[in-house]
């Protein structure tokens, strides 16, 4: 873009019809709020300056808008009398303003940077008073029309409250987004009237205010037009969201991603993905997940704000906040939870949770455990059925455990602990004191069998009367082998074979 560019973008309105607490332009799709993709789109262009108008629960919206845009003006509209109102207030919030302006709305998150900057340039090029981008649909109820002379030219934007039938049958409409000259908007805006069926000052004025000053004005219509739809209610959210999801699917695919059913992939505007990645059915990849070269995501697997090394397989996995070493390996069935740190070919395996862990590479939780607050050094196997008790029912505390230790299986690790390099732990360990390195922790006595136990304190139950058989065959078996013993009902029984 040659000249100065303002861009005001409308989120004033309440959007009622998504019957939410939630103001519209705050729903998400995409990993992002409808605003928050808008936003992306004007970011790409690199406008001067930027005015958001607010009114309709601004107080969820402003803190939003400034959080992704720190210098964006918020303008703010006490009522919403119309998209003509809302830019003059845009208008007199910006201070200064002159070149272009660009006028869009808050809910279209399909709109692209490379649209917006093509229609800017046309507008420019074409040195147009206003420009509108319109596009052609099949349903043009609701929308502005363009309305055309008999050369072709746009005379004005009729909506569809004021328009006559025959006007109604125009199938190009009015996006919303307009081009604006600075100098004209400026003189225009104080002359817009609000005269119509709607008793709002229409934006859309501008275009008869520029014609009857003689000035050129033109559309500029878009092949893409779902980039200028918007969301009113929660069944369009979802189907521009599933528009949205297949553009973002259909770009990984070609940028070099296998996706073996994108009908089941998700993936966020924001997530990354190398060369020859290979995503399985049914997986959703959310937020800023990264992903390298190589690796081998799903079935079945959510992984949101995640980073995954190249050449890692993860398997029916969930996964948040979680980093994924090269060549590692997760699930299936495993539970990443914020923090998680697993080191180049390490594996967390099936049924294991872990929270705020770092298992260093090549380090092994392959089942049924739970590791939280925890340090697992490289080369380390933990037992199955292993659980890091890290809380003590007021206080979090961690567990060490060194490099290449072979701890057993179902053991507990009472945190603070330390387990030592090359130290291991027997089968059904608790650990309550340090593991020095190289040393083998016992803590379960030896055992001891209390003999006829259950026929004694269970007499009656199913476990009482399998143990008082079992004990009578075996009974039997010792009377069979003295001679003269045994009562003769029990030697068939006692002679098969089991
Ligand atoms: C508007 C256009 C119409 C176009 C359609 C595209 C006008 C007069 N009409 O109609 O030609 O086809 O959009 O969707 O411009 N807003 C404010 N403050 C207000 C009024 C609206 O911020 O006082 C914002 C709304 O939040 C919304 C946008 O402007 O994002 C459009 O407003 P809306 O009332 O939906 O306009 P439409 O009647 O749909
Ligand atoms: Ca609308």
């Amino acid at each position: 873009m040659t000249k100065d560019l303002t861009v005001i973008v409308l989120a004033a309105g309440g959007g009622t019809r998504m019957k939410s607490k939630t103001m519209k332009v705050l729903h998400p799709l995409g990993g992002r709020t409808m605003i928050g993709h808008v936003l992306a789109a004007v970011r790409d262009i690199e406008p001067r300056h930027v005015v958001a108008v607010v009114g309709h629960q601004r107080e969820q919206v402003g803190p939003h808008i400034q959080e992704l845009m720190p210098d964006a003006v918020l303008a703010v509209q006490e009522t919403q009398d119309g998209t003509g109102h809302a830019v003059r207030i845009a208008v007199e919030a910006a201070g200064q303003i002159d070149g272009t302006v660009l006028v869009a709305y808050g809910d279209t998150p399909l709109l692209t940077g490379e649209s917006l900057k093509a229609f800017a340039a046309d507008h420019e090029a074409a040195q147009r008073a206003v420009s509108i981008l319109s596009g052609i649909v099949a349903d043009p109820f609701g929308y502005g029309r363009i309305v055309r002379n008999h050369e072709g030219d746009v005379e004005a934007i009729v909506e569809e409250k004021d328009a006559t039938r025959e006007q109604r049958e125009i199938t190009e409409i009015n996006s919303g987004i307009l081009a604006f000259d600075a100098e004209f908007l400026l003189e225009a805006l104080p002359r817009i009237g609000n005269d119509n069926a709607k008793g709002e000052y229409y934006l859309t004025d501008t275009v008869q205010i520029a014609r009857d000053a003689g000035l050129t004005v033109g559309a500029w219509a878009i092949d893409d037009v779902r980039q200028t739809e918007g969301a009113n209610d929660r069944a369009q959210l979802a189907d521009l969201g599933r528009e949205l999801n297949q553009r973002i699917v259909t770009r990984w695919m070609r940028e070099g991603v296998t996706v073996m059913d994108p009908q089941t992939t998700w993936i966020d505007s924001d997530v990354v993905l190398a060369r020859d990645v290979t995503i399985l059915p049914g997986t959703q990849l959310l937020g800023a997940t990264l992903v390298g070269e190589d690796a081998v995501i799903g079935p079945d697997t959510t992984l949101k704000d995640c980073e995954v090394g190249a050449g890692a397989r993860v398997v029916r996995a969930h996964g948040e906040l979680a980093v994924i070493g090269e060549g590692a390996s997760v699930g299936p069935f495993a539970y990443l939870r914020p923090g998680t740190q697993l080191g180049t070919k390490g594996k967390i395996g099936t049924f294991v949770e872990t929270k705020n862990a770092t298992i260093g590479d090549g380090a092994k939780v392959p089942h049924l455990s739970y590791v939280g607050d925890a340090e697992i050094g490289e080369g380390t196997n933990i037992g199955a059925g292993t659980i890091f008790a890290n809380y003590d029912g007021v206080a979090k505390h961690r567990t060490t455990v060194g490099r290449h230790a072979r701890t057993g299986s179902n053991n507990t690790f009472v945190a603070p602990i330390t387990i030592g390099d090359g130290a291991g732990t027997a089968g059904g360990t608790v650990v309550r004191r340090d593991v020095p390195p190289g040393a083998l922790a016992v803590s379960s006595g030896p055992q001891r069998n209390l003999e006829g136990w259950a026929q004694k304190k269970r007499a009656g139950t199913a476990q009482g009367d399998a143990a008082a058989a079992a004990a009578a065959v075996t009974e039997g078996e010792r009377d069979l082998s003295h001679p003269g013993g045994a009562g003769v009902g029990q030697t068939d029984a006692g002679g098969g074979e089991s």
